[in-house]
Parts: C-alpha cells; structure tokens; sequence
C-alpha cells in the first residue's frame, strides 16, 4: 500500500514535470485547483497567462505612425540595417576584417575568393516596402488560414527553411521574397553539403527567386557549410540569391535590444527579422510568432512549430522575453503581431 502510494505520487510529480516542462506557465497553480485541473485550464494554470497577454493584445490595433517613426529611427541609428545588415561587395571589402558576433575572439579576413561570393547590390537600401510579413514558424499557424494574408503583404519574409506545400499553403502563404537558413538544418538535412547537393538545390524551388539569407560569420564552423551553399546554388544555376548576414549588424542588435531588457545569449532569428522589417517596411506584420504550448483562443495544445513538434531547447520559465517586447511594440502601434485565426475582416 505504501509502496502503491509512493509510485503514486512520484508519478503525479512526474506528470506535473512533464506538464510543466512543455508549458509555459511560471507561476504556482493556485492550490483549489492542484488536485482536480478544471476542463477550462488544461494546461496547468497557462491559461492565467495566456490570458494577461491576450487583455493586453486586444486593444483594437491601430498604427501609431509617431510610435512607429520613432522606433525607426532608433533602431536605424544604432544599428543601420538599410546599409549594413548584409554584407555586400561595397561594406566589406577584399582584406576586410569580419568578427565573428558569437565568437568574438575569432574573426576572418577576407580574401578574394569569399569576397566573390558577396552580393554585388544592396538588398535594402533606398528600398522600403509599404507591407513586409515576417513569419515565425510557430505551431499557432497551424489551420490559422492566414496564407491569403501573408501572400497579400509587398514583402514576404520567412525563417530556417519552412515547408509550403502539402497543405500549409492555405495556412502560411507561398511567397518568399526572402527567407533564412540556419546553417544547422544545412548539416542535418543536407549532410552539411559534403556529399550531392542537389537535395538541397531542389529544396529551395519553392521559394523562387527569393534572397536566402545565412549567418555565415556568425561562428567560425558556419563559414565553410554557408559559401557550399553559395556555391551550390551558382554551380546548379539556382534562382535563389544567397547572401550574408552582416555580424557587425547582429551584434548591434543584440546591443540595441540588451539596452532594452532583453538578456538573452543570442536573439532569435524572428526577432532579427522583425527588426530588420522595422527599418525596411513602413508596415510591418507578424505571424507565427507565439511561444506558448497552448493556443491563444481554446488553449488546445500546440506543436512546436507548424510543421512538426521539435523542441528547440527553451525553458519557460517567465513569459519569455521577446515576445513580450514584440507584443509592446504591438500595444504601441509600431508592428502588428497576428495572433490566432485570419479571417477576412482580421485584416
Ligand atoms: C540611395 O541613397 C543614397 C543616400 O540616401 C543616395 O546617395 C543614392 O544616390 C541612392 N541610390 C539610388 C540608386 O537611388
Ligand atoms: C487541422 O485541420 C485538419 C482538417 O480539418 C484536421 O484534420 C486537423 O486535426 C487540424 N489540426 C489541428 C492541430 O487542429
């Protein structure tokens, strides 16, 4: 009996783990609610939580254009991503020295043969799109309908590689006008291009003609896998424009949004792309980004991502920080985060 007891209660602890583990909620259930979890909170007090973020959400969203100028500015005096956010023939030039932004002790000189492999024009400068969507993988687009809303939007841009067919389409759009490649998914799904590459060539048909960007100088050993695929791409005569992030550019951000309370090792590449669409769209959407197990509008479980339920190594202990930041700039008028289903008067 006692043995029975103690099997018990290690195995409510172990759920309570599990539940907490893949959750987000923080905070300690209040304790009516410890022994019999209510129907209307399946995840273990999130929805608390959930529901914080969506009173703040739910102001009716109107763009603050002296907000939104203001940011802009800001964010374009600290970090200049119009001019530096990519490296291109112009900024850095043969014998250049590039610092790796996640191995500071390491840096690069450039040397002929990698300066050929920078693009030639800037991507953003004196080019600002009136409507970018920028498209976080979150498993809250599953079945969201939002594709016709991200297709609509001048400038679509997309992270790590996303699948689009098979039926996401409906829920995440097609067009890519850019979309990024950690060189990690380079290495596990293409062999880190040691061996054929055309997989990968024939991967990147779905994104066109679109810029797909690589952190190439971010750490040393993404150097060698990211100009593979460069010159992948130049040798199979792929469409896809394969260019670099500038890691002078990354480490301001990760100063600009340290100065603003966000203490984290390395920023995600959603909130990297969502300021980059700051400086080079007047209107800038957000999807996909949402990152609670639990769905805002029913609180049904989620998948990590869209298309499968990997998880990145994440622990949620408080809510975690950039969206918070994120959903202030939406509070504030100055981005537009989409939250649940698109339906055609969300827009
Ligand atoms: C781009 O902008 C810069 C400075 O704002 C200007 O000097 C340059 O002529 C512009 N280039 C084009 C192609 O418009
Ligand atoms: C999404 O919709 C499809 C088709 O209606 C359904 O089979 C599937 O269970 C839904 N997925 C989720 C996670 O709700």
């Amino acid at each position: 009996m006692i043995t029975l007891l103690c099997v018990g209660s290690l195995l409510t602890t172990l759920i309570w783990y599990v539940f907490n583990d893949n959750n987000v909620e923080p905070h300690k259930p209040p304790p009516q609610k410890k022994s019999a979890p209510q129907p209307s909170d399946p995840c273990n007090g999130c929805g608390e939580i959930i529901n914080k973020v969506l009173e703040r959400y739910s102001q009716p969203w109107k763009k603050r254009e002296d907000n939104y100028q203001k940011f802009r500015s800001q964010l374009g005096s600290k970090c200049h991503g119009l001019d530096k956010a990519i490296v291109t023939q112009g900024n850095t030039p043969v014998g250049a020295k590039l610092v790796y932004d996640g191995e500071k002790k390491r840096s690069l000189q450039v040397t002929p043969e990698i300066f050929s492999t920078f693009t030639k024009e800037r991507p953003f400068s004196n080019k600002t799109w009136d409507t970018c969507a920028v498209v976080g993988n979150g498993g809250i687009l599953t079945n969201s309908s939002c594709g016709p809303m991200i297709d609509a939007a001048q400038f679509v841009i997309r992270c790590n590689l996303p699948p689009l067919a098979n039926g996401y389409e409906t829920h995440v759009g097609v067009k890519t006008d850019l979309v990024t490649a950690n060189p990690s998914i380079l290495v596990e799904k293409y062999g880190a291009l040691m061996g054929r590459r055309r997989p990968l060539v024939e991967s990147l048909r779905s994104y066109g003609d679109s810029l797909l960007l690589l952190p190439a100088f971010s750490y040393g050993h993404n150097t060698p896998v990211s100009l593979r695929a460069a010159y992948s791409i130049e040798d199979f005569g792929s469409p896809a424009r394969p260019i670099f992030f500038n890691p002078e550019y990354l480490q301001s951000l990760a100063v600009f949004w340290g100065s603003r309370g966000l203490r984290a090792v390395r920023l995600s590449t959603g909130i990297i792309m969502a300021s980059l669409a700051l400086e080079v769209c007047t209107n800038v959407h957000l999807y996909g980004f949402w990152p609670f197990g639990h769905h805002p509008h029913g609180l049904h479980a989620l998948t990590n991502h869209y298309y499968d339920d990997r998880q990145t190594k994440k622990k949620f202990h408080a809510m975690p920080a950039e969206f918070d930041l994120l959903l202030r700039l939406h509070s504030q008028g100055v981005l537009r985060l989409h939250l649940g289903d698109c339906r055609p008067a969300d827009g």
